[in-house]
């Protein structure tokens, strides 16, 4: 897919993208197959392969990897992204200690490898994990449950971000069984966490035996019935990517929805979001986390929309991508990691609090790569 960009957003994004290739390849040779998450002051000092296996973030760096592979065709990035593939077999081990983040933690390791080189043995990893999360659908709520323990009705929009594992292993085999469910799971998130502004809850709690709905408890957002802003931004892509796979106009409206609401909410704060749109004026807490997300999402709407309606989402996720540059990137090859500013969760303070964080940069990366059409779609 190609873009209409002017020239000055033509020049901003060859400029980025030189700068992205220094900072990625001094990055790779330091970290290697190590799974980094958030840096200690410049450096990624934590490896997520010995502290936390299951750790959902565990797949960005090699979807960055992948990335960078995909459109340079630098070696060390191939090298270093099967490497942290084989460090995850270890989470298959432990069947507890997954939940339904398996899509992100082997859409951007195994499956992207497998869809780029074609690697038999990364195939089965992410079809191994696509039964994992099959195994955690509900057939009489209609709803893939989160999260472990005693969460047994609980669903979360980020999971929306989850599902096209289960379109791909569907694509795989040719057996619908993985789509039926990814629909229903989407069709229920559209019942249940999107608002009718456009807005969307974090969780949602069902009955297990028949879906009712039982309350929408706070998340990572600021109180129940605000607005977090990466699950907004998780509803916008992952509505998006649902209409992608299956070309239900009902996906699209739901993503257009969203997206309208996001652009509404980030045009005020000079194409920032905040953590969450619906908390008090103070404190001031940023997440450019959900900005560089919901840029991917905007461009992915701007592919399945018509020539006139394209540029109000091109321009709003250049809008997104310029801004976080300007504001909140970090272009010194000598520091680890690239975009500030991101934040776990609102309340957090577990070191994740308006810093940068292993997904901001994957989004960004992809966001530059799908404007300059060299991405590959890993979702
Ligand atoms: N639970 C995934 C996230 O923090 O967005």
């Amino acid at each position: 897919m190609t873009y209409s960009l002017n020239n000055e957003n033509k020049a901003w994004l060859d400029e980025v993208w030189n700068k992205l290739q220094a900072k990625m390849s001094a990055e790779v040779d330091r970290v290697g197959d190590r799974i980094p998450y958030i840096p200690v002051d410049g450096k990624y000092r934590e490896d997520k392969s010995e502290t936390d296996i299951y750790w959902w973030t565990n797949g960005f760096w090699p979807g960055m990897l992948w990335q960078m592979f995909h459109a340079t065709g630098v070696e060390k990035y191939r090298t270093a992204a099967e490497g942290v593939e084989l460090r995850l077999d270890k989470a298959f081990e432990g069947y507890d200690g997954l939940h339904h983040d398996v899509g992100f933690m082997w859409l951007h390791s195994a499956v992207a490898n497998y869809r780029l080189t074609g690697n038999e043995r990364a195939r089965a990893r992410g079809m191994h994990a696509a039964n994992l999360l099959a195994g955690r659908y509900n057939p009489r709520g209609k709803f893939i449950r989160a999260w472990n323990d005693d969460c047994i009705g609980w669903t979360i929009v980020d999971c929306m971000m989850n599902i096209p594992l289960l379109y791909w292993a569907s694509e795989q085999t040719k057996d619908p069984r993985f789509t039926y469910i990814a629909k229903d799971h989407a069709d229920t998130t559209l019942t249940n966490t999107l608002r009718s502004d456009g807005s969307c809850n974090h969780i949602v709690i069902l009955k297990p035996e028949n879906g009712d709905f039982v309350e929408a408890p706070g998340g990572q957002g600021y109180e129940p019935g605000s607005s977090w802003s990466r699950g907004q931004s998780w509803a916008l892509y992952g509505f998006a990517l649902s209409y992608n796979h299956t070309q239900e106009g009902r996906y699209l409206d739901a993503a257009k929805r969203i997206a309208h609401y996001f652009i509404a909410n980030v045009s005020g704060t000079d194409f920032v979001p905040l953590a969450d749109f619906r908390a008090p004026a103070e404190p001031v807490v940023w997440d450019t986390t959900a900005g560089v997300c919901a840029a991917c999402g905007l461009l992915e709407i701007a592919n399945a929309v018509g020539e006139l309606e394209k540029p109000l989402y091109l321009n709003a996720a250049v809008n997104i991508l310029r801004a976080t540059d300007r504001r909140f990137c970090n272009w010194n090859s000598d520091e680890d990691s690239i975009v500030a500013g991101g934040t776990g969760s609102y309340h957090g303070r577990n070191g994740d609090f308006e810093v940068p964080i292993i997904y901001g940069d994957y989004f960004f990366i992809e966001a530059v790569l799908r404007l300059r059409g060299q991405d590959f779609l890993i979702w």
